[in-house]
């Protein structure tokens, strides 16, 4: 069964990427990835704030002296329990490329244009097969205009291609008034993939303690069903590859994201919770109903379900919302309307 694929021009044995997490901090975990049977590992990503906030602080010890504290180091909230620093995110880079085979995807997160964005030139130069840019952006400003916001998102993009040589790929949220023209833009721009989509963390409100709490729930299978959608529409539109990550869990989602268009799909919630034994397992679900459904490649089904290809491409549209309310049939007796 050939189960290769192709992502951001790098040739993978395997659509199952390990999304941006916890489990790239450590060399032995990248390499768990890679045994476990990950054709590509992305790693955590490397902030913007961390990034400034560093050269405030050696701007600060430069110029005031080096035995006070900085200010800067209280300007990001502490990720100590998380993340490193940027120097030693590029050595943990130099070290998974020569631990492991397969690529390593850098990621940087981020929101303005900016000196923080020569970090991608070191990120490629510490050995990164490819980049992928976090845009984790939640406008707020009730004078910001959604053109202001779409114009913020191309100015980072092209500010970071200009850094780098390797393909990079844009992990973007999915509240655009026009994602489809959000998506050509960005691939225009430069972006050499899509990243559908990066997964708000809502935050909660602690009734006994009255704070606002942040809170972070692992996803579930039914969230695909969004960046599946979108991978649908996008497919043979844009110029650019895809990725579908959120809710992918099973080896059936996998599929799936394959048949929508995806040239890979990413997984973070169910490595976290139930191992990265889970990848083999999930590949060898893949093999066994490809078998039974007669495909002998990913590469034959890619695609296949988009909107492109379907019998009926208003499924992907309006036409399916109002089919989907007139679907609804109550559960039983006592929910009669
Ligand atoms: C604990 C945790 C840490 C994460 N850290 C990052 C990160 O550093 N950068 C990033 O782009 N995404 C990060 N993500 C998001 C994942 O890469 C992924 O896009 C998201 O969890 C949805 O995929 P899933 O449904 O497979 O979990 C993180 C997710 C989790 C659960």
């Amino acid at each position: 069964m050939d189960l290769r694929t192709h992502y951001l021009g790098l040739p993978l044995k395997n659509p199952i990427v390990a999304s941006a997490s916890p489990l790239s901090h450590e060399i032995d975990s990248i390499r768990k990835l890679e045994d476990a049977g990950a054709s590509a590992v992305v790693m955590y990503s490397l902030f913007e704030e961390q990034i400034d906030a560093e050269s405030e602080r050696l701007d600060y010890y430069l110029t005031v002296g080096a035995d006070t504290n900085a200010e800067a180091t209280t300007y990001f909230p502490d990720m100590g329990g998380y993340n490193v620093g940027p120097d030693q995110y590029l050595e943990l880079i130099e070290k998974a490329k020569e631990a492991v085979d397969i690529p390593i995807i850098g990621s940087l997160n981020g929101v303005s244009s900016g000196g923080w964005t020569r970090y991608a030139r070191l990120i490629e130069e510490a050995g990164a097969d490819a980049l992928e840019l976090n845009i984790y952006y939640l406008p707020t400003d009730t004078h910001l205009s959604g053109a202001d916001v779409e114009h913020m998102y191309l100015n980072v993009v092209a500010d970071v291609r200009r850094h780098v040589d390797i393909p990079v790929a844009v992990k973007i949220s999915p509240y655009f008034s026009s994602i489809a023209w959000m998506a050509r833009r960005l691939a225009e721009e430069g972006a050499d993939g899509l990243v559908l989509f990066n997964r708000f963390y809502q935050p909660d409100i602690d009734l006994a303690n009255l704070e606002v709490t942040p809170a972070l729930a692992l996803s579930i299978s039914h969230e695909m069903r969004l960046p599946l959608r979108w991978a649908a529409i996008l497919y043979g539109r844009i110029s650019g590859d895809l990725a579908i990550t959120s809710g992918v869990h099973t080896e059936y989602d996998v599929l799936k994201a394959m048949m929508a268009g995806a040239n890979v799909a990413m997984m973070a919630s169910e490595l976290l919770k139930n191992g990265v034994e889970r990848i083999g397992e999930i590949l060898g679900g893949m093999e066994r109903w490809m078998q039974e459904y007669e495909y002998d490649s990913v590469a034959q089904m890619r695609g296949s379900m988009s909107q492109r290809n379907v019998e009926q491409p208003a499924a992907f549209e309006r036409a399916n919302y109002l089919k989907v309310l007139d679907s609804y049939r109550p559960a039983g007796p006592s929910m009669r309307i």
